[in-house]
């Protein structure tokens, strides 16, 4: 328990503590904090105050002053573990030392209300893995029908891409629809304007904490200790761009227009208590992927939107990302296999996480099954995205009378750029 007051559904109770990068008015340098109910503890003034030099390794003062998390991130695993401590005593009930003191109290703790979120680190490079079976499958049906659905090489390997890194957004940031080519009628020349087919992806993304040399794979044992948290992701896409272009060598303009993540990183320890066994394998992963431990998580995840026109969100989406085929260390360990460097600040995309019901579905591609039905938001339909709708994607873990949780991944998507007009 700690001092602060946590409702029993808060996502950010004191077994969470999800690091962040926040400002405020009265200072509007971006720096360091970690959420607790719907407070940040401003970690720049407890550093200031000497509340961390307890932790070896950690120059407090100039690491959460820094306006990303890179430097703190790339301390590694021992540096992360006993910060984590250090602030679940200093945030607990029993703990006088910042409960007592009202000066450092009213400096240290900032309503989240009153802050305005940052991008929690500066992404170097950003790949998007492809890892959930019944979304690859969903979308293979779609494009090549049920009897090759799944490519037989999927199940050996989690399929990748490397997409933008400059692009990806802090929750809260608005889009703009993307202009592109499409195919408006089958077999015809492609026509330029608006993308009619905006879509989302729900998706769990991971941050990379500490990299790896070139030449030096990650192995999957080590996996764990590399990656700082988990983030909650929407991989905006453009389906009419993205079909286009994307044989032979992948998505590029349909994606990278824009990706939004959440805004608090939690920790992999965090989300520790809620380890669960990935789906089967099958045929077994060879050897540098075969994992005898569990790998998955049980995160539920939702979407819901807010269509132009309406005054609330609705729920389309109930998934879990326990439904990932392909874990995050094997996403990892992949990624590094042939020497590949990862480095501090890396962001890693999981897929759509749909699982195996149709209201588990992670994109509109599959809810509407590619727009050959309609969702009703309320009396409002749609097949695709609409300009000035809302999605916000959201995850939580459930505990015995707490919840690990992501908080909220929002954003809008404002009308094309007129092209004629530049
Ligand atoms: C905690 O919540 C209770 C009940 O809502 C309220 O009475 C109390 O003032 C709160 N304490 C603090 C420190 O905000
Ligand atoms: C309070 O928390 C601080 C920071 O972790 C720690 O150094 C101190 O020992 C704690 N005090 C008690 C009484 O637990
Ligand atoms: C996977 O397998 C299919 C079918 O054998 C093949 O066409 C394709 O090139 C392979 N690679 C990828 C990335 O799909």
């Amino acid at each position: 328990m700690s001092f602060i007051n946590v409702s029993t559904d808060s996502h950010f109770p004191i077994q969470n503590l999800p690091f962040g990068v926040f400002s405020t008015a009265e200072k509007t340098s971006p720096r360091v904090g970690v959420a607790i109910g719907d407070q940040i503890v401003d970690l720049s003034v407890v550093a200031e105050a000497g509340l961390l030099d307890g932790v070896s390794g950690l120059n407090a003062k100039e690491v959460f002053s820094q306006s990303t998390l890179n430097q703190y991130m790339s301390l590694g695993k021992p540096v992360w573990s006993a910060v984590r401590k250090a602030l679940q005593s200093l945030l607990s009930a029993d703990n006088a030392t910042l409960r007592d003191n009202a000066e450092l109290r009213a400096k240290a703790f900032v309503a989240q209300s009153a802050a305005k979120m940052h991008l929690p680190a500066e992404i170097g490079d950003y790949t998007d893995f492809y890892a959930s079976k019944e979304h690859a499958t969903n979308v293979g049906i779609m494009f090549r029908g049920k009897e090759n659905a799944l490519m037989p090489n999927w199940t050996h390997l989690p399929v990748g891409y490397h997409g933008r890194a400059s692009s990806v957004v802090v929750s809260g940031t608005d889009l703009v629809r993307p202009n592109g080519q499409r195919v408006a009628v089958k077999g015809e020349p492609p026509v330029f304007g608006p993308s009619v087919r905006l879509d989302y992806e729900l998706e769990m993304a991971f941050l990379v904490g500490t990299g790896n040399q070139l030449g030096e794979p990650i192995s999957l044992r080590s996996a764990k200790d590399h990656i700082f948290g988990v983030v909650v992701m929407n991989d905006w896409s453009a389906r009419d761009i993205q079909s286009w272009e994307y044989v032979p060598l992948g998505p590029f303009l349909g994606k990278n227009f824009g990706t939004t993540i959440s805004p608090w990183v939690v920790s992999l320890e965090a989300l520790e208590p809620f380890l669960v066994e990935q789906p089967k394998q099958e045929p077994q992963p060879l050897p540098y992927l075969k994992d005898n431990e569990k790998a998955g998580y049980d995160i539920n995840l939702e979407v819901q939107i807010k269509p132009s026109g309406g005054s609330e969100y609705h729920t389309v989406t109930r998934s879990n990302l326990k439904y990932m085929y392909w874990s995050f260390k094997q996403q990892l360990t992949h990624h590094a296999v042939n020497g590949c460097n990862m480095r501090t600040g890396d962001l890693c995309g999981s897929g759509t996480i749909s699982g195996p019901t149709e209201d588990s579905f992670g994109s509109l591609l599959e809810l509407t099954w590619s727009g050959q039905k309609e969702l009703d938001l309320g009396g409002i339909k749609r097949k695709f995205i609409e300009d000035g709708d809302e999605v916000l994607m959201t995850g939580f873990c459930q505990g015995d009378g707490y919840i690990v949780g992501f908080g909220d991944c929002v954003g809008k998507i404002l009308p094309a750029v007129n092209y004629d007009q530049l």
